[in-house]
């Protein structure tokens, strides 16, 4: 009897923060997965760390706002581990400032990675998902999409995003394919600390003041991410599309 090949995963992104956690994570649920960010070799020590725990992975540079880079990225991720049919819409950046100072740059380059980025990307690799009849999307929306002082730019991308999953989940699910995005609220990684940085105020007085204002008390790690994608990609969500799931420990407001 042959095995069947393990699912293959692409998670944008991912060459740290919640991205490394959620590639680490859908490796531990036995998929293997492509590890994709702006520089290949800063996906290196990712791909190790899933390679020395018996996983299967592939670091791929690509910037996932350039439409020939990402049809390269998905093609040799195809050719490389298999067909890609979950897909995990993670890479991310902040420009942040209030409306008056925010530069245009500032404007077009967060639509752009977020937005552009998850278009492109979810169009190259519905390809395969449609073909095999099952797939999985997970978009990154965030807190901000309910709007944030400072975030403009941001919480329009976030919120477009929400948009984005809900059109995407009607046009897929008669091919199998489910989407569904979540919305992490603070989350310690690198983009948290440089917010941190920018205001001034040192990352654990930050993340104290954050945990302050949410219901377990605690601010939230990749790793509570990267369990809410697993849950998604499982084949016993196949009944949820189309959802936003505030990972964000608490009501928001
Ligand atoms: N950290 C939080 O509190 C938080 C909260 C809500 C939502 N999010 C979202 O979660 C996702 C991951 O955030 P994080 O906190 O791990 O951030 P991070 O800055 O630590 O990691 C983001 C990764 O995306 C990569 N990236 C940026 N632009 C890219 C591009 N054009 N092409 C390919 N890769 C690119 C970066 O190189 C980086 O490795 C983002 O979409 C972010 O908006 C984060």
């Amino acid at each position: 009897m042959t095995e069947t090949p393990p699912r293959v995963a692409i998670v944008t992104g991912a060459a740290r923060g919640i991205g490394a956690a959620i590639a680490a994570r859908l490796s531990s649920d036995g998929l293997a997965v492509a590890v994709l960010d702006l520089d290949e070799s800063a996906c290196a020590p990712v791909v190790a760390q899933i390679v020395a725990a018996g996983g299967r992975a592939l670091a791929v540079g690509v910037d996932v706002s350039d439409e020939a880079a990402v049809t390269a990225a998905v093609a040799r991720v195809a050719a490389e581990l298999g067909p890609p049919t979950v897909l995990v819409n993670n890479a991310g950046i902040t420009r942040d400032n209030l409306l008056f100072k925010m530069s245009a740059d500032d404007w077009d380059a967060v639509i752009g990675v977020h937005l552009r980025g998850s278009f492109l990307m979810s169009r190259a690799a519905q390809t395969f998902m449609t073909q095999a009849r099952w797939g999985r999307i997970v978009n990154l929306s965030s807190s901000s999409a309910l709007g944030n002082r400072g975030q403009a730019n941001y919480a329009a991308a976030k919120a477009g995003l929400q948009g984005f999953t809900k059109s995407l989940a009607k046009e897929l699910g008669k091919f199998g394919v489910t989407v569904n995005a979540i919305a992490p609220g603070f989350v310690v990684t690198e983009m948290t600390r440089r917010t941190a940085e920018r205001l001034g105020v040192s990352f654990e007085d930050f993340q104290a003041a954050a945990a302050a204002e949410i219901a377990v008390a605690r601010v939230g790690q990749p790793e509570d991410i990267a369990a809410a994608a697993s849950f998604f990609v499982r084949d016993e969500a196949s009944y949820i599309s189309g959802q936003i799931l505030y990972v964000a420990c608490g009501p928001l407001n």
